[in-house]
């Protein structure tokens, strides 16, 4: 059986937007320009990126009983997402993020992760048939870690290419790493995992050594204005970024892991994955927005000149 589905395990947030002139200080208020509702969580926008690049893709994790997370359900059914193996919780509320953007694109993000953080080391369990069919199992980590730990040793023992993307960022148990096919941190993330502050090609390349170290097999550290660089047991590649007018961030690192995903599981090259993503990303800067900033194969073709 030919095994080119993605499985997405992860959150699903409402994201509910305030664009600022600037972010307020301690105890201050600031006049919002525009308020806007977007569907996103990072698992979904992953799930959502590798869609929208034609990969058949299955979305597991949790909602709340109520109607944001009815409204997700729909969107990434919306999407062509299978969506039969998402839980919905009645004891929890759906997930939330508070996001603030300011006049230059920075953000900053609050989450409530409701039905999210309720997402358990028995729901992954009983996602091993589905995880046996997929060649790759995507997973990030904002559901609990417990749940993030048995996903990876699960797939990992189900035979899928394991694709991490530690974001948010905190410290993983070192016999996770050799479970791991290709891992995504951002430069924050990279320098949480390994103490080394990532600040360019070299910092990457060192602190991407230190995780090729504990047995991942693919390191990719975005780099933001810098793109993106890789280091495998076969050597090291390095994309810039694309010259863009960055809108608005939020999501960029989840359509380059999405987007990543959806070749790595058409059968692609690492080396011509991260072109790819890194292409894919650059454009969802240019957006406002989680799920609507994601681009299609079809814009990311274009954008590419292909
Ligand atoms: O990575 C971006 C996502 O982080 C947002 O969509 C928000 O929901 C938070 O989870």
């Amino acid at each position: 059986m030919q095994r080119n589905k993605v499985l997405v395990i992860g959150s699903l947030n409402m994201d509910l937007v305030v664009q600022v002139p600037r972010v307020p200080r301690d105890g201050e208020t600031v006049l919002g320009s525009e308020f806007h509702r977007y569907f996103g969580g990072k698992g979904a926008n992953q799930a959502v990126a590798a869609a929208r690049q034609g990969a058949p893709t299955i979305m597991a994790g949790r909602v709340g009983a109520d109607a944001f997370g009815r409204d997700q359900i729909a969107a990434l059914q919306a999407e062509g997402i299978d969506t039969s193996y998402l839980l919905v919780d009645a004891e929890c509320s759906s997930g939330v993020a508070f996001i603030v953007i300011d006049t230059q694109g920075n953000n900053r993000i609050m989450v409530v992760p409701g039905a999210n953080g309720a997402v358990s080391p028995q729901d992954m369990a009983a996602l091993e048939p589905v995880m046996a069919e997929c060649s790759c199992v995507v997973i990030q980590l904002e559901i609990p870690l417990a749940a993030v730990l048995a996903a990876v040793r699960a797939a990992h023992a189900q035979g899928a290419k394991v694709i991490l993307n530690p974001a948010p960022a905190q410290p993983l148990p070192l016999d996770i790493y050799p479970c791991l096919t290709v891992i995504t941190p951002n430069e924050s993330e990279a320098q949480l995992l390994t103490g080394v502050a990532v600040s360019d090609l070299a910092s990457a390349r060192q602190a991407a050594q230190v995780l090729l170290d504990r047995g991942v097999l693919a390191v990719v550290i975005t780099l933001g204005a810098q793109g993106a660089y890789g280091l495998t047991l076969s050597g090291e590649f390095h994309f810039p970024a694309h010259p863009v007018d960055v809108v608005d961030t939020v999501a960029a690192g989840d359509t380059f892991t999405g987007a990543l995903a959806a070749l790595i599981a058409e059968g692609r090259s690492l080396k011509e994955a991260v072109e790819y993503a890194n292409a894919a990303a650059a454009l969802a800067v240019t957006r406002r927005g989680a799920q609507p900033s994601v681009p299609t194969r079809a814009e990311v073709l274009r954008f590419l000149g292909k």
